[in-house]
């Protein structure tokens, strides 16, 4: 455990943080430190505004948090804050809700703010000791709470840091460059953390997905030496009451294929696999959680390479679902990749409800740019409570429509579908039209495009980065679920 509640910081805390609302009780709350009057002036508890300052040999620091903050706003805040102050940081630092006065609604927010701030890029760095453990050099967190005993603080505190490792976790898969991940790490990742946290999983590889028919997701492989595979994850509890499909793109890496992509930001497109990353993460942290809910994670996983074997523009291919798709761009793999995923979620389990999550398309990222996901659902009450999760934990989606008026762009001369219209317009929107048809008419379905969400500009480097988009969401999500 890397965050303990506790009644009173022990000597063992060397430095402490204190939070503080910008609001009209500030002044009286700053009161008790000493040179209040001079502090008064320099501490308008701004959102992200740190101030230091000692008490004795202590080192304090004040945190602003803004006025009114949100959920979103405490994980933000202690995100950045620990992430900047990591390398000054004691072994053991206390953090103290009492004399900002801050609800133990928060709790689960501000343990797992501080513990996702501590993470670190530098994967393959060489100047790190061989034992580089994020435990070790994370600093202890005492949390300090006026009511420390209550059994919920505590459960707060378990989950934001549960859910802080599995994010660490997922963020370390999705940084994790293409020759150090294919999709069969993908799939021993999914196995390992079955094992670990109890839910099954079963791996088909190249053989076995022909053999089933996952004819989209071979053809789109043909250009790699890497095989694909197809994971299949199952998650119950006996309470669960609701079976809900989690369904992810995996492509490791999506060069285009031979519809080539630009080589500018191509690196980025290690991250092509963040719907995959969002379900694998979700699955093991209700497993973690043992939510009471019953979950069937489904990832198609590729890479998207250039060779001689790999699929060419116009080829017609089949799907699990028996339609035949005409390619009009290699580059639209995640469509190709998803539609077996979904169909084979649909035929093969009674599902109350499908979400699927993909990098799928640049149009959404021109639309929406880096601050919300694109969702697209055709039922009311899911759009409502996706997006209302999407708030609280600042994991945002806004919707776009899946209108008819789109549906006659998915017609081809010569196969049952194309997978791209060959026009500048609404790509989003076609693309999701797309995995529309291999949904098979589900009244229950959502798809999140996250191509904009999933790899950000954060704290943590100079270059875009994984931001775990998608776990805290869903997990969110299905807690409500319930
Ligand atoms: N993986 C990309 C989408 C993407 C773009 C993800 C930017 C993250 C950031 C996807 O496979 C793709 O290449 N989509 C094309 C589709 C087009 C050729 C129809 C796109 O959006 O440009
Ligand atoms: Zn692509
Ligand atoms: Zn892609």
């Amino acid at each position: 455990m890397i965050l303990e509640v506790v009644s009173q910081l022990t000597e063992t805390a060397q430095a402490v943080i204190y939070l503080f609302r910008q609001d009209d009780t500030l002044k009286a709350r700053l009161a008790s430190f000493s040179n209040a009057d001079l502090l008064t002036e320099d501490f308008k508890a701004e959102a992200k505004h740190v101030h230091v300052l000692y008490e004795g040999s202590r080192k304090v620091f004040l945190i602003g948090l803004g006025k009114s903050p949100k959920e979103a706003d405490f994980v933000k805040i202690l995100r950045s804050f620990f992430y900047k102050q990591k390398k000054t940081l004691p072994d053991t630092i206390g953090l103290s809700l009492i004399k900002g006065g801050i609800e133990f609604q928060w709790v689960e927010a501000i343990a797992n703010g501080c513990i996702v701030g501590s993470y670190d890029l530098g994967l393959y760095k060489t100047d790190k000791s061989a034992e580089f453990n994020f435990f070790e050099c994370t600093p202890k967190i005492q949390l300090e709470t006026a009511e420390s005993g209550i059994e919920s603080i505590i459960e707060s505190a378990r989950i934001g840091e549960m859910t802080a490792l599995t994010q660490i976790r997922v963020m370390d898969l999705m940084n994790a460059p293409s020759n150090k991940k294919n999709p069969l790490a993908l799939a021993d990742w999914a196995v390992e953390s079955g094992q670990k946290y109890g839910y099954s999983v079963a791996i088909f590889d190249e053989k076995k997905c022909e053999k089933i028919g996952l004819k989209a997701l071979v053809a789109v492989s043909k250009g790699s030496k890497n095989p694909p595979c197809f994971i299949v994850m199952e998650y119950t509890h006996p309470q669960a009451t609701q079976k809900i499909g989690l369904v992810g793109k995996g492509v490791t890496f999506d060069t285009g294929g031979i519809s080539l992509k630009q080589s500018t930001n191509m690196h980025y497109m290690k991250s092509d696999m963040g719907g995959a990353a969002a379900v694998l993460g979700t699955i093991e942290l209700a497993a973690k959680l043992q939510l009471p809910v019953h979950l069937i994670g489904i990832i198609p996983t590729t890479e998207n390479s250039i060779d001689g074997l790999s699929i060419k523009p116009g080829d017609v291919i089949g799907s699990y679902s028996g339609k035949s798709i005409e390619v009009i761009d290699t580059d639209a793999e995640g469509r190709l990749i998803l539609a077996d995923g979904l169909s084979y979620a649909r035929q093969n389990y009674e599902l109350d409800c499908i979400v699927d999550l993909a990098t799928l398309t640049g149009s959404c990222v021109a639309t929406l740019g880096y601050a919300a996901a694109g969702l697209f659902t055709n039922n009311e009450s899911l759009a409502q409570s996706l997006y209302e999760s999407g708030v609280q934990t600042g994991e945002k989606l806004w919707r776009l429509p899946l209108w008819d008026d789109y549906k006659d762009e998915l017609k081809s001369d010569v196969a049952d579908v194309k997978n791209f219209h060959g026009k500048p317009i609404a790509g989003a929107i076609v693309a999701a039209k797309f995995l529309e048809v291999f949904v098979d008419e589900h009244a229950n379905w959502a798809h999140l495009d996250i191509a904009g969400t999933a790899f950000g500009d954060s704290e943590f480097g100079t270059m875009k980065s994984a931001t775990a988009y998608g776990v805290r969401l869903l997990t969110h999500w299905l807690r409500r679920q319930v």
